[in-house]
């Protein structure tokens, strides 16, 4: 392949799906992994009618399976290069911290965070061989700022944004950089299949029902209003074209302005405004 080779994990739908198009569009070879393959369907079906098919492999991947990552990392080190990584797979787990049992919080991580380390260590030798090489992360608005109703989610991507930091300051003198996408909310299935509610702050008997059902309420108030995931597919693209991209990038609307007030607001003024529109 004479083409820049890029690894992008969480292909079947969202994201992933685009990002891959877009991708191959601006020329590079795309491996694009997804955990079952008979998703891919739909992949493939955007690539034809892109007429980039030739430009995509499809490869199994589940970031929480170290067999699965082996065995994709023996497959690119017979390629021998790997120019860009991009760490999309995820799902937001929600609920309230009192009924989330903790083996829910370790399976967010071991998607959002602990598959996102696995995956990044496999590839880390063949680039710091190379020499080069862009890790982009996808981060969210959840990785700057807490939500209620949300906290593994959340906790997990503030711990991908601080891990990020560290890469980046570990393999920038080695030619490998690394940069968080920070998107608001956008239309993808992560509002349905990729949303895991704990059944108890579902159930009426719950003390926290009212306030999910507010939550649940505000965001579903929301939704016609969400972005075109195109939007975030077309910005990595850019990205991943860039020699040293900036660390972090916002996108979608309300984001910047969310940013702005967390951090130059004091947090008790912030959480009064936040609190006046998500409890009743
Ligand atoms: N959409 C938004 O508003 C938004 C905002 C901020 C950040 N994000 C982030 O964007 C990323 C992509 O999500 P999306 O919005 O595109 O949602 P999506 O359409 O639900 O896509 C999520 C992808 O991750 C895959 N995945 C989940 N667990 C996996 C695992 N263990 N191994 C491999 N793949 C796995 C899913 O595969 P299956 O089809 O097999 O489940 C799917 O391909 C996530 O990291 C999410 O946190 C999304």
């Amino acid at each position: 392949m004479n083409e820049k080779i890029t690894v992008i994990t969480g292909c079947s739908s969202g994201f992933g799906l685009l990002i891959s198009i877009e991708l191959a569009k601006s020329g590079y070879h795309v491996i694009a992994t997804m955990r079952d393959l008979r998703k891919q369907d739909l992949l493939l079906h955007e690539a034809k009618m892109n007429g980039v098919e030739s430009s995509i492999t499809v490869h199994e991947l589940d970031v929480t399976s170290q067999t699965s990552i082996n065995n994709l990392k023996a497959y690119i080190e017979k390629i021998g290069r790997i120019d860009v990584l991009i760490n999309n797979a995820g799902f937001a787990g929600a609920g309230f911290v009192e009924e989330i049992p903790i083996a829910e919080y370790r399976k967010q991580f071991e998607t959002n965070f602990f598959g996102v380390i696995a995956v990044t260590q496999a590839f880390l030798p063949l680039m710091r061989a190379q020499q080069n090489g862009l890790i982009i992360n996808m981060s969210s608005i959840s990785g700057r700022m807490g939500f209620p109703g949300m906290s593994p989610y959340v906790s997990s991507k503030h711990a991908l944004e601080g891990w990020s930091e560290c890469l980046r300051l570990e393999m920038q003198p080695f030619g490998i950089h690394v940069a968080l996408i920070e998107p608001g909310s956008f239309k993808t299935n992560i509002w349905s299949s990729g949303k895991h509610i704990t059944d108890q702050s579902m159930q009426k008997e719950s003390p926290y029902f009212h306030y999910m059902k507010q939550i649940e309420q505000y965001i579903e108030k929301g939704e016609p209003k969400f972005g075109d995931p195109i939007k975030v597919a077309k910005k990595v693209a850019k990205i991943a074209s860039q020699s040293n991209p900036s660390l972090r990038v916002p996108i979608g609307k309300g984001v910047s302005i969310n940013l702005f007030f967390k951090n130059f607001f004091q947090w008790k003024l912030w959480e009064r405004l936040f609190l006046k529109i998500l409890y009743k």
